[in-house]
Parts: structure tokens; sequence; C-alpha cells
């Protein structure tokens, strides 16, 4: 069966957009974008679009490739100072002049939406609440959820260990009682590992899964998205032939990509003051 990510964000859209307007919420997400990444500028874009959609104001400020990094983390401190400002996300990969780790330290974590500062990371470690968790994998259990697929007890085997999926995945998972096993480039026996998990989170940006390696209970999400040799949008999972083997699997795209926007508006439709 399929997870639709696509209905389901729509669906979480639409209840946010009615949440925001009943309650009067003003919520003001800024967008910082450096440099010309034609896939961040897609990204970036299509957050002010959903933003505005659900009634959240959002501003990007595009910033040339030779920003510095303390030109940058200036333009953080003003906006964590702007009591009209309550979001701040800085969209990544940064240019390699910019150490990602001083940004994330700056932005204020009551602002943070991305969830990425060491404040809302050690919070969710340490197993308090932060004031928000990242946008994929809170994305990822709200479609889980949706589909009353259970995580108590599951055995979760969680491919990847960015800062930005892997990591938050893997603490989340915990959270919910899961028993989580952490897969990356060294892991031995990834195959057989696949094979038994209960849950598969793959989150490595090449081909990973593929059929002999599932068995029938399995649910596969996949957060992979790149362009195969054919320039066609593909996931980490052998799609056409893992499919018909699973109980669940998210398609790509339609699957994480929509959840993890309905997952950041949750997020930016949360004001701290
Ligand atoms: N680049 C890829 N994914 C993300 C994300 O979740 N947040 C930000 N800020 N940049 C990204």
């Amino acid at each position: 069966m399929i997870l639709d990510g696509k209905a389901v964000s729509n669906k979480i859209l639409e209840n946010l957009k009615n949440k925001i307007e009943e309650n009067n919420i003003k919520a003001n997400l800024v967008v910082i974008l450096v440099g010309d990444n034609p896939a961040s500028q897609v990204y970036v874009r299509n957050k002010k679009l959903t933003a505005e959609k659900i009634g959240i104001k959002s501003t990007v400020i595009e910033l040339p490739v030779t920003t510095t990094e303390e030109e940058l983390l200036n333009i953080i401190r003003a906006l964590n100072n702007d009591d009209k400002v309550t979001g701040i996300l800085v969209q990544l990969p940064l240019p390699t002049h910019i150490d990602k780790n001083k940004v994330v330290q700056v932005i204020s974590p009551k602002k943070d939406v991305d969830g990425f500062s060491p404040e809302n990371v050690g919070k969710l470690a340490i197993g308090l609440e932060p004031y928000y968790y990242p946008a994929t994998p809170q994305g990822i259990l709200m479609l889980l959820d949706e589909y009353n697929i259970p995580l108590e007890g599951v055995d979760a085997l969680v491919i990847g260990r960015s800062n930005i999926v892997g990591r938050p995945m893997a603490q989340m998972l915990l959270k919910r009682n899961a028993t989580v096993t952490i897969a990356h480039s060294y892991t031995k026996n990834l195959e057989e590992k696949i094979k038994t998990a209960d849950i598969v989170v793959s989150a490595v940006g090449h081909k990973v899964v593929r059929c002999k390696m599932v068995n029938k209970n399995s649910v596969i999400v996949d957060v992979g998205i790149f362009r195969d040799s054919n320039g066609k949008l593909t996931g980490d999972v052998d799609f056409a032939v893992v499919s018909p083997s699973v109980k669940y699997i998210t398609p790509v795209p339609g699957g994480v990509g929509p959840m993890t926007i309905a997952s950041l508006m949750y997020n930016a439709s949360k004001v701290y003051h």
C-alpha cells in the first residue's frame, strides 16, 4: 500500500490554514538563501508559497554567494532580535566558506523552525520537548501516524546519520519506543538488517533498498530524492521492484517531500514569545 504523502500533506495544510485563521496566529517566517543553488531556489520558493497559502507571512532574504560568514551571522542576530519575526530558516547547503554549525548555533531556539540549534537537538536527545522537531522526521511520523502504523516495540532501521534526517529520526523513533538501529556507510550486513526490520527509513541519496532485501510486512520510507542517469527523479528504494513485496511504501516524488513541507509549516505556525 502506498503512503500518500501528497494527500496527507494537503489535509494537514488545510487544517493548519483553518487553525491559523481561527486563532488569528501571526506567524512570520524568514527564509535565508545564500548563493544560487538551483534546487535550493526551488525549495525556498515552495516554502514561501506554501506558507502564504495558509496564512503565514513569509519573506525570502536572498544573499549573494560572496556573503561572508560574519555577515550572515549578523543578519540572523538582527532577526533574532526582531519581535515581528517568529521563524528563521537558513536553507542548506551553504557555500563552503560558511560553517553551518556556526549558523545553527546563532539562530534563537525559539525561532529555529528547522530544529537544528544545539538547544533543540540537545532537548530531543535527553528526552525533553524541543521548541521544534526537525521537519523531515516529524513529517515522516505524521505520515506513519495517519496510517495508524504502530511504532512501539517495532524494529526500526534508519539508514543515514545526517543531522537533518538520520540522527533526529532515530531519536524521535526512540522517543516513540521503537528499537532503533542506525546504519551508515560503515555498517556490516545491511541487507540482512533491511530484511528483518519492521520499518526502514532510508536517507542516503543513492539506491540502497532493493527487492530481495525486504519482507512482506516491511514499512519502507524513502527520503532520498535525486535524478537517475536518465534524469528521472528517484529515491533510495527501487520502487517498481520493492513496492509489490512490502506492506507500506512511500513513493518518490509524492511521499516524504510533501510531508516535509507540511511539517515545516506546522513548525512555522508555532509562535513563541
Ligand atoms: N536542505 C535540505 N533539507 C533541509 C531542511 O530541512 N532545512 C534546511 N534549512 N535546509 C535543507
